[in-house]
């Protein structure tokens, strides 16, 4: 075991996990949980603390496992540009916000072979990354020798794969395609993932949208209808029921989308959903519709719903009641000037994402002060499930001797200002979250035994973060 990092004692705080909380000290020896013990503990009459390199006192405080972001997209090329936080910032950013893991999604191009993709990713991070990180594959073109590559994957420690049925002429996979590739995903236990609209029948919304003139960022959410995205969700489940592929819909926004998920877990099925802190607090009217240009800082897709229609209080809801799994960010950053007004005139040519990798915990936090979720359903949907769903639980994702020592202390009476100049590490011009005032503050973040975030201060480094090849999913019936 490496003593890099000697020992340290977190003492006085509340540890949670998806299953409780209780009074504990967490001991860690170098990179890794070596104790959970009663607070005050002594071992073998030796007194815990004072054989202790560091003792982080953590009184009235959340001790947490670390944020595990499953969807992001550092450096993705998107609309003839690129997201803006490279994996160094990116990750650093999400440190800051108590993420000590992402899952990012290496990209194989229209052309490209799967294994050049997965490798021009590995270039990417390999050294910039402050936390932990592992790879998603993205399946941009799904031909026969893709899906032969498909069997490689798990070797390379990438256990899923997502599909577009969004996008013609970028990502897009037809029926046919998809299929085939979830047939690969049932023989080989790959969690197949979802971008779930039709991007075909949006496409001909778009073209009609602007012929009328009609090109502000808002109609990027009506050419994006909530029909398209419950259609192509109970397309994907359907596919995936006569394959037996496991399915994971990412990035899900609509209520009906969320009901389609719900009535196939009612029958037992291997089928899964996340959704992302934007849909659960922004709306269409609200950010989409902003004044002039403004509300292209919130182009995603899928877009944000209308708070008239109900969808955030739905996506609540389904956290609670499981019917969603995880959240994740779906980080996808892009600054105002030089990258979103490129779609000024044409909502069509603004580049799809949201950055928010830095500010998860907080914001889900919320749900706990306002009533929506526990604090147990808080640590469940930020880490242990995500941790479960795509092969990392054990080492990651739970608090507990062996596991990797990632861990948050989170400060519930500490207050977190959220902006461009206040709490702001991403490489963007803006903030999609400005102005919020979060109750809570993420105080100290350990990524494997090593503190990288103390207070106010930045303690890791450039490449301390690690590849973490996965497994297959620990969260299939
Ligand atoms: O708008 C989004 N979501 N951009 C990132 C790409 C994707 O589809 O996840
Ligand atoms: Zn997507
Ligand atoms: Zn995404
Ligand atoms: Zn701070």
């Amino acid at each position: 075991m490496s003593t890099r990092v000697g020992r340290t004692l977190i003492r006085g705080g509340t540890v949670v996990s998806s299953t409780g909380r209780s009074e504990a000290d967490v001991l860690i020896d170098g990179e890794t949980i070596v104790a959970v013990l009663a607070p005050g503990s002594t071992i073998l009459g030796f007194d815990v603390a004072a054989s202790a390199d560091r003792v982080i006192d953590a009184t009235g405080k959340y001790v947490i496992p670390g944020g595990i972001d499953a969807h992001t997209h550092m450096e993705l090329p998107f609309g003839g540009t690129a997201a803006s936080d490279t994996f160094e910032t990116g990750t650093r950013a999400a440190a800051w916000g108590g993420t000590t893991t992402i899952i990012d999604f290496a990209v194989q191009s229209y052309g490209q072979r799967v294994f050049d993709g997965l490798a021009t990713w590995h270039e990417k991070a390999a050294g910039n990354c402050a936390i932990d990180y592992g790879f998603h594959q993205i399946i941009g073109d799904l031909n026969a020798d893709s899906l032969q590559a498909m069997d490689g994957l798990l070797a390379e420690g990438v256990s899923s794969f997502k599909l577009f049925m969004a996008y013609p002429g970028v990502f897009y996979s037809d029926d046919a395609q998809i299929l085939r590739a979830m047939q690969k995903s049932a023989k080989t236990g790959l969690m197949t993932m979802m971008h779930a609209e039709n991007g075909p029948a949006i496409d001909v919304l778009v073209g009609q949208l602007l012929a009328e003139g009609k090109t502000d960022p808002y109609y990027h959410g009506i050419a994006r209808a909530w029909q398209l995205e419950e259609e192509a969700t109970h397309r994907a489940i359907m596919l995936a029921d006569l394959t037996g592929a496991p399915l994971y819909v990412v990035h899900v926004s609509a209520k009906q989308a969320v009901a389609q998920l719900a009535a196939a877990r009612s029958r037992g099925k291997n089928v899964f959903g996340e959704t992302c802190p934007q849909y659960l607090y922004l709306s269409l009217e609200e950010s989409l519709g902003a004044p002039g240009f403004e509300g292209a800082k919130w182009v995603c897709s899928t877009p944000l719903r209308s708070r008239a229609e109900g969808h955030q209080e739905e996506l609540w809801q389904s956290l609670r009641t499981n019917e969603l799994q995880l959240v994740s960010t779906d980080h996808c950053p892009f600054c105002m000037k030089g990258q979103k007004d490129l779609g000024l005139g044409d909502f069509s040519k603004i580049p799809n994402g949201i950055g928010s990798v830095e500010h998860r915990l907080d914001l889900l936090y919320q749900g706990v002060v306002e009533g929506r979720i526990t604090l147990e359903r808080w640590v469940e949907l930020t880490s242990t499930t995500p941790a479960r769903m795509f092969g990392l639980y054990g080492t990651k994702g739970v608090i507990q001797p062996g596991a990797d020592a990632d861990v948050v202390v989170y400060d519930p009476a500490g207050h977190t200002s959220i902006g461009v100049g206040k709490t702001h590490h991403m490489n963007m011009d803006h903030s999609a979250w400005e102005g919020y005032e979060i109750d809570g503050h993420v105080d100290t973040v350990l990524s494997r035994g090593k503190v990288i975030v103390d207070g106010n201060s930045y303690l890791g480094a450039k490449g301390d973060g690690r590849y973490l090849p996965r497994g297959l999913s620990q969260y299939l019936t």
